[in-house]
């Protein structure tokens, strides 16, 4: 069967990195257009990555016959309405984590994307990486025994787009940005089991006058099997993108380091020209990453979810998996306002993003 014909909504960070991901599988996609509010970023994101055509209003690449795929790489607040729009003009949805900033958006896109009979396809590339999937086939085994801790931590200086550090556009902090990852991983890794409770500690330790958000948090979430996912959200660790895991059994134990286990421990007096994800400088002691987008899963969760699209696979991260992740956010964020652990299903109404439930504990108490 021919080639998925993608067309990629934003022109920038993450936007690059599937551009990048769908050429590592070129038997299975191709990007075919972009779009992206500012004409000279999508011009010349499309000469950069070799792609046919470029749009400024995304409704344009709707409108393109050829797109049978879109991949969401917008800012959070766009997401719902994006994938609602896309699911009406029949195309598949594949919308970058988190899934948006509310629990009735995410019940509005799958909802739309069932009656539109397209896919809606959460990407979250932690089940994907290779080093984590090994980990969990491990476990999956029998290897470590009856595993009852799952350890997710994900860490960086902060972001490097501004609508990030502005809740109206994000929906929150560091839990909002990192934790949704280390939420699913946690979930996914363990066999997505049910979710009893949900507690977590946030603070805006260091960027007070940059954001309301929160800028470090660990947060705990207690399966209904009794195991425990631990997760580590930071915004404040200088010198270089970190990303790990720790599995606990009563027969054994798994370490990996994503990043930098996987890089050039480096040390340069004069700096080199090789990007490293949000280290400062490439002076002195550094972790060049080989293989990056590789070793993170993407171009294997694009290649899953074209073949998902042409029903030679059955999507393992779906817009379900997204509102797994999205009531556990809203329970994060209000067990953090009421300094207490928040019971699921939780499901408040009318909340307009996450973080509400933090700075306005009395909402998180009124939904109990
Ligand atoms: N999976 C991951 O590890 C990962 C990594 C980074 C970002 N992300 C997610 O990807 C999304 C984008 O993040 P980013 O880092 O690329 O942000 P960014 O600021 O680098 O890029 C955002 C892009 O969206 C474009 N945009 C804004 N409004 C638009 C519209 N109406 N239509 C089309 N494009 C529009 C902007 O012009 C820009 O090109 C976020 O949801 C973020 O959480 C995921």
């Amino acid at each position: 069967m021919s080639k998925v014909r993608i067309g990629i909504l934003g022109s920038r960070f993450q936007a690059d990195c599937i551009a990048g991901a769908v050429k590592a599988m070129p038997e299975e996609g191709e990007v075919v257009a972009v779009a992206s509010p500012t004409k000279a970023h999508a011009a010349s994101f499309a000469k950069r990555h070799g792609i046919p055509r470029a749009y400024t209003d995304y409704r344009e690449l709707l409108r393109d016959p050829e797109v049978e795929m879109i991949s969401i790489t917008a800012p959070n607040r766009l997401h719902a309405q994006l994938t609602i729009d896309a699911a009406k003009a029949g195309k598949h949805v594949v919308c970058e984590k988190p899934l948006c900033l509310t629990i009735e958006e995410a019940d509005a896109m799958i909802d739309a994307c069932r009656k539109a009979g397209v896919l809606l396809l959460y990407a979250e590339e932690l089940f994907f990486a290779p080093k984590y999937v090994k980990a969990k086939q491990l476990a999956d085994e029998g290897a470590f025994g009856r595993v009852h801790l799952v350890k997710q931590g994900e860490k960086h200086s902060g972001p490097h787009s501004e609508w990030f550090w502005d809740v109206e556009q994000s929906g929150g902090g560091a839990v909002m940005d990192l934790g949704c990852h280390g939420i699913a991983f946690c979930w996914w890794f363990l066999g997505k089991p049910k979710i009893k409770s949900v507690y977590s500690q946030m603070a805006t330790q260091v960027h007070q006058a940059r954001t309301q958000g929160d800028d470090e948090a660990v947060t705990l979430i207690e399966f209904a099997t009794g195991a425990i996912g631990l997760i580590e959200s930071s915004w404040n660790r200088p010198g270089g993108m970190d990303d790990c895991i720790e599995v606990f059994g009563d027969k054994g134990q798994t370490y990996a380091d994503l990043l930098m286990g996987n890089a050039l421990p480096t040390y340069s007096e004069v700096g080199f020209g090789y990007a490293v994800e949000k280290a400062a400088t490439t002076r002195g002691w550094t972790y060049p990453v080989f293989e990056e987008h590789w070793n993170y899963g993407f171009p294997q969760e694009m290649r899953h979810f074209a073949r998902c699209v042409r029903g030679k696979e059955t999507p393992i991260s779906d817009g379900e998996t997204g509102r797994v992740v999205q009531e556990v956010l809203y329970a994060a964020y209000a067990s953090a306002g009421l300094g207490r652990k928040i019971m699921l299903p939780f499901c408040p109404k009318g909340i307009q993003k996450p973080i509400d439930l933090w700075k306005t504990p009395e909402r998180a108490q009124a939904a109990l």
